[in-house]
């Protein structure tokens, strides 16, 4: 079948490399894309959110599967556009419909999910303009730092940590009031969580999962964690720290109720749920849904799944997700995200990229904010490649990615040189 990738990150050349190596697979598109997929791929100019021209393009291009990479689309409903479409309604869309695309488009739903199917998180509660004394007093009851959520989607930056009380209540005050537009108009407040952060990826047909490696990312632009958010500067695949045991707690208080939840409640979700965890003395808790992939964590998913990738979707549209196995890498995989000087602030874009054919073999460059002029490969934004090796343990898997990395370059490239440092 044709199969066609929506977004132009890294997460989405990861998919169109993977997919690319799947019988399933006839010929394969990308929408937008960028230039790295376009050398595996056909790319399609289009917006990911105009349902419309998506729809065109499925039809003329004969798609058979589509794969969501980013939020916005499945928060917008692109799944049930499909589904409600006579002529798009056989097209195996992968991802979940509106509904299921509320655990990550409001946090106060994806709150009420957990608080429903005892799923382990923070404390919370949440406020709207009309409670905002309310919410003042919620903040005086918990204990320093704060953190404070808009509850709709904001690019990843509706969500403040402040140390000082008056400043908290000032925020709320500023979030209520339309900081973050319509996406704060709701802000759940809740308590902090003390530990080291963690992902872990689940398939699921709706029915029965597969859980997929786990990642650890790191988001801020400075090392040691300083500085910035920023979408993400680099990836380890497995979580080192992740045993046998407290996988199973995962499994057990996290996955089995959340899948069970989704069950109980109707709702059509055939994708991924990115599970954002933060692990407090031996024990999980869940900080975030998300409804997709993670961009760099796919970049480091992905590449240790062994399995045909077409088939393990076709199977989760199929709702036979069960009569699969996912056979997994045993090796680590690492990438490291070189960006833009700048970046996540105003940055140049238009650099010219050297350096792309020296990578040494089993080490994949995944292209994020790149574009072709004139026929040379240029950056388009702030995160620009993602460089992903493999190694017996994830210091060696660095110290390859660190080793190409280097032999890459672009005028203000800037990448981390610290990943890791908390393992
Ligand atoms: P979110 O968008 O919900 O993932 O939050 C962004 C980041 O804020 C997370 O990756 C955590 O580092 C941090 N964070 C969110 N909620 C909490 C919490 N309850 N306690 C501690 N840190 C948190
Ligand atoms: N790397 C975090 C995310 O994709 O949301």
């Amino acid at each position: 079948m044709n199969i066609l990738v929506l977004g132009s990150g890294g997460r989405e050349h990861t998919f169109a490399w993977k997919l690319a190596q799947s019988e399933r697979c006839d010929s394969l598109f990308v929408a937008p894309g960028n230039a790295g997929t376009s050398k595996i791929a056909t790319n399609i100019s289009l917006s990911v959110t105009d349902f419309d021209a998506i729809k065109n393009c499925v039809l003329e291009n004969e798609i058979g599967m589509v794969v969501v990479g980013p939020e916005n689309p499945l928060v917008d409903g692109i799944v049930d556009f499909f589904k409600q479409d006579s002529e798009l309604n056989k097209v195996a869309i992968i991802g979940p419909s509106k509904r299921g695309a509320l655990l990550e488009g409001s946090k106060e739903r994806a709150k009420e999910f957990m608080a429903l199917y005892d799923i382990p998180t923070a404390a919370y509660e949440s406020f709207k303009e009309d409670s905002i004394e309310a919410g003042k007093e919620f903040l005086e009851t918990l204990e320093s730092p704060y953190v404070l959520k808009a509850d709709g989607l904001a690019a990843g930056k509706g969500v403040l940590i402040i140390d000082d009380l008056e400043e908290a209540k000032q925020e709320l005050e500023n979030m209520l009031s339309g900081k973050f537009g319509d996406a704060s108009a709701t802000v759940v407040i809740e308590e902090f969580l003390d530990g080291i952060e963690l992902s872990v990826f689940v398939l699921t047909d709706g029915n029965s999962y597969k859980i997929l490696p786990t990642a650890k990312d790191y988001k801020r632009i400075g090392e040691g964690d300083t500085g910035l958010n920023t979408g993400g500067m680099g990836a380890i695949s497995p979580v080192p720290f992740v045993d046998e045991a407290f996988m199973k707690k995962i499994e057990d208080r996290i996955v089995k109720p959340t899948v069970r939840g989704l069950k109980e409640e109707e709702i059509d979700y055939k994708g991924f749920v990115f599970i954002g965890l933060i692990k407090v003395n031996d024990d999980p808790y869940v900080i975030e849904y998300n409804v997709r992939m993670g961009d760099p964590e796919t970049e480091v998913v992905l590449p240790r799944i062994k399995s045909d990738l077409g088939v393990l979707l076709e199977k989760t549209f199929q709702q036979q997700l069960a009569s699969v196995e996912v056979e997994i890498d045993p090796r680590a995989a690492t990438t490291v995200m070189a960006v833009s000087g700048g970046y996540p602030e105003s940055y140049e874009k238009g650099k010219e990229i050297s350096g792309l054919d020296t990578m040494e073999e089993d080490v994949i460059v995944f292209h994020a904010g790149t574009t072709l002029k004139e026929g040379k490969t240029v950056t388009s934004g702030g995160r620009v490649l993602a460089v992903t090796s493999f190694g017996d343990d994830y210091e060696k898997a660095l110290k390859k990615s660190y080793r190409n990395v280097e032999k890459i370059s672009f005028d203000r490239m800037y990448y981390r040189k610290d990943l890791g440092f908390d393992l």
